[in-house]
C-alpha cells in the first residue's frame, strides 16, 4: 500500500485502515450556535466540535434542523454564537469568504452545475485555487470516482443519481478544503450505492486527512465510518459520544437504527 496521500486507487476501496490516521486539535468548535429563518428559530443553541483529521456525524430525524445547522456554519444563513474554525470566527463571514477559509460544503440534494460538463464541475471546484496542481487533482479523482471519468464530457444533470453526488463531492474536494460538510449524502439513493459512497469517504478522510462532518438519517452508514457523533433534535444536541457509544446506545437504536 502506498504512503502517498495522492493514490487513492479506486480499486482499493478497503474496509480496514491503511493506517492509523491522526486525530489534532480542535479545527471546528461551535459554541451556543442560534439561528433560522426570519421568525422561525430553528436553532436553539448547538455546542459541538470537531478536530482535524475526525469524521464528525450529526444525526437527527427529517427537520431537526442538521440542514439548518450545515447552512450557519457556511454562511448561508444569519446565525448568532461561535464558529470558530482555527482561530476565526466564521459566524459573521460571508460564504466566499469561508470556502477560500478552506471550508466546502455539500448541500442536500447535490451541488453540481447540471448544464455543464462533469470534467467543467470539477474545474469550477478550483475556482479559489491559482496553483498548478488543478489538472492532477481532477485525475486523484477520477482515480477514486472512475465512472466520473468515464463521464467526463456528460452534461453533469445527466448523470444518475449516486453518479451526481460523487462529483458533488470531488467538485467540493478540488478546493482542497480542510473541512468537508456533507448534508445528507445518501438521500434518494440505493442501499449498494450508498455503502460504496461511504467507503470511498472513509478512504478520503484516512488517505487525504481531510475532516469530514456529516449530517444524515442513516445513522448505521454513517457512524460505521464516524468518529464521534452527535443527535440533534429539535434544534439542540441530545446525546453525544464516539461512534461506538452511540452504536449502542439504546435510544439511537429504537430511533435510527430500527431496532
Ligand atoms: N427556508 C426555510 N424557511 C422556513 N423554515 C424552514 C426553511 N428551511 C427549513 N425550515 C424549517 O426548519 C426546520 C429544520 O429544517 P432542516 O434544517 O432542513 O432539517 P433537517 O435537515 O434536519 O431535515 C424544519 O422545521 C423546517 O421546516
Ligand atoms: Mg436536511
Amino acid at each position: 500500500m502506498s504512503e502517498s496521500a495522492n493514490d487513492i486507487g479506486s480499486d482499493a476501496v478497503a474496509t480496514d485502515s491503511p493506517r492509523a490516521k491522526t486525530i489534532g486539535d480542535t479545527l471546528l468548535d461551535v459554541k451556543d450556535l442560534h439561528g433560522g429563518y426570519g421568525p422561525i428559530r430553528v436553532l436553539h443553541g448547538l455546542d459541538f466540535h470537531v478536530a482535524e483529521g475526525e469524521v464528525v456525524v450529526i444525526l437527527g430525524a427529517n427537520g431537526a434542523g442538521k440542514t439548518t445547522t450545515l447552512r450557519a456554519l457556511s454562511g448561508k444563513l444569519d446565525a448568532t454564537g461561535s464558529v470558530m474554525f482555527g482561530d476565526e470566527d466564521l459566524i459573521s463571514k460571508k460564504t466566499a469568504d469561508i470556502v477560500r477559509m478552506g471550508v466546502a460544503h455539500v448541500p442536500q440534494g447535490r451541488g453540481t452545475l447540471p448544464e455543464l460538463s462533469v470534467e467543467d464541475n470539477l474545474h469550477v471546484g478550483a475556482y479559489i485555487r491559482k496553483d498548478k496542481e488543478v489538472r492532477a487533482d481532477i485525475d486523484r479523482w477520477y482515480d477514486v470516482y472512475p465512472v466520473l471519468k468515464e463521464r467526463r464530457h456528460q452534461r453533469a444533470g445527466s448523470l444518475s443519481g449516486g453518479e451526481q453526488q460523487m462529483l458533488a463531492v470531488a467538485r467540493a474536494l478540488m478546493s482542497r478544503p480542510k473541512l468537508l460538510l456533507l448534508d445528507e449524502p445518501s438521500l434518494g439513493l440505493a442501499p449498494l450505492i450508498v455503502q460504496d459512497l461511504f467507503e470511498r469517504f472513509r478512504r478520503i478522510n484516512q488517505e487525504t486527512g481531510t475532516t469530514m462532518l456529516v449530517v444524515e438519517q442513516n445513522a448505521q452508514l454513517a457512524l460505521s465510518i464516524a468518529d464521534r457523533g452527535y443527535v440533534i433534535e429539535s434544534g439542540t444536541i441530545s446525546i453525544q459520544g464516539n461512534a461506538h457509544e452511540l452504536m449502542h446506545d439504546d435510544a439511537i437504536r429504537k430511533a435510527y437504527l430500527g431496532v
